[in-house]
């Protein structure tokens, strides 16, 4: 672990990766631009874990994890991931603390909603139709992304869109509720779908959420709940829908409404079945049936959420302490009839 706390330019890791400039920090690790010297002149990039993650076992298995699901996927809209041959030799590869993979020389989507957003509306569904192509492959290999949101989007100068970060991705047949057990995904609560929240088992319905999200972002230039305060943002989306992207943006076509509103859906039985699916809808938006899902919303208003905090209030505090009084009262009676 001792070279990830010293990971700087300049720095050469194991003899073979010349790390060149930091391009940017997560919030798990810190991700450097390198010159493979094995295979010159390739550039790479190098994710090494931040150095509060880098001791302890826990957080390299994160890493590891990353990297064996990086390896196991093969699509052009997905990061492709460098198999390191050391790995061999199990003891270096437990040591090794950093993932290898292409460099993407271009900029976020993140970047480019801030520069553009709304983008137009074909711009907007042809990158959430690539995002739908590379998670259907994430799916198709048994996997689940789980924080999908534009700073995981990468758009390369030569056009090609690569979906990155597979940090908080699971197998989904092993998926348990996602923020239990370990870090909850920094900075990602405008993308946690609401039964992420509600601790629900995970599953691929989760992605498909994400997308519609980054798809109304993409579409209206704002989140669908924004705001600063994560819990509120959370409750938000469990009680109640956004507003129509229509609402925001008359120019947005009722199509493209309908199909980010299917994938926002709170049930996530109502969401598109695959990836594919949704896909299918982005790519061919005249023939989407518009069932005006967008009148059947529900705001989330002050009063409905007043209304379940005090429900809550009620079930978690007020309830065990009244069960609590009325219990030693049935014994103090008990005990006060027998004297
Ligand atoms: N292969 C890459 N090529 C270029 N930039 C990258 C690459 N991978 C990551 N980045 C940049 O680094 C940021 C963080 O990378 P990411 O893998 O998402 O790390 P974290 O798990 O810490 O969020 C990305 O948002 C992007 O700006
Ligand atoms: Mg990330």
């Amino acid at each position: 672990m001792a070279a990830v706390l010293k990971a700087k330019p300049g720095l050469t890791l194991d003899g073979r990766f010349l790390l060149l400039e930091e391009l940017a920090r997560g919030g798990m690790s810190t991700i450097f631009l390198a010159e493979d010297l094995e295979n010159r002149p390739a550039r790479v990039v190098v994710k090494v874990p931040l150095p509060i993650f880098s001791s302890g076992t826990g957080a390299w298995s994160i890493f590891q994890r990353e990297e064996e699901i990086g390896l196991a996927l093969d699509h052009p809209c997905v990061l492709k991931f460098v198999r390191l041959d050391t790995d061999t030799d199990p003891d270096h590869k437990r040591r090794r603390s950093y993932v290898v993979t292409e460099y993407v020389e271009g900029r976020t989507l993140a970047d480019l909603i801030a520069e553009r957003a709304p983008l137009p509306e074909r711009e907007a569904l042809r990158i959430a139709s690539r995002l739908c192509a590379a998670v259907q492959h994430v799916h198709d290999r048994g996997f689940v992304h789980y924080d999908l949101k534009p700073a995981n989007v990468m758009l390369g100068r030569d056009g090609t869109l690569r979906l990155i970060d597979f940090g908080l991705a699971h197998a989904a047949a092993t998926a348990r509720f996602v923020l239990a057990g370990r870090p909850p995904p920094i900075g990602s609560s405008d993308y946690v779908a609401p039964e992420q929240i509600r601790r629900k088992r995970g599953r691929p319905s989760v992605d498909i959420y994400g997308i519609g999200v980054i798809a109304y972002e993409m579409l209206t230039g704002r989140a669908p709940f924004p705001g600063d305060d994560p819990f509120a943002m959370a409750s938000a989306r469990v009680l109640g829908d956004p507003p129509a992207p229509r609402l925001l943006h008359p120019r947005i076509s009722r199509e493209a409404e309908e199909i980010v509103l299917r994938a926002l859906r709170r049930d996530p039985l109502e969401r598109y079945p695959s990836a594919a699916a949704m896909q299918a809808a982005l790519d061919r938006p005249e023939r989407v049936d518009v069932s005006n899902l967008c009148d059947r919303l529900v705001p989330v208003t002050p009063g409905r959420r007043r209304l379940r905090i005090a429900r809550t209030v009620l079930l978690v505090g007020v309830l065990p302490v009244a069960m609590q009084v009325a219990l030693f009262l049935g014994l103090w009676g008990y005990l006060a009839s027998r004297r």
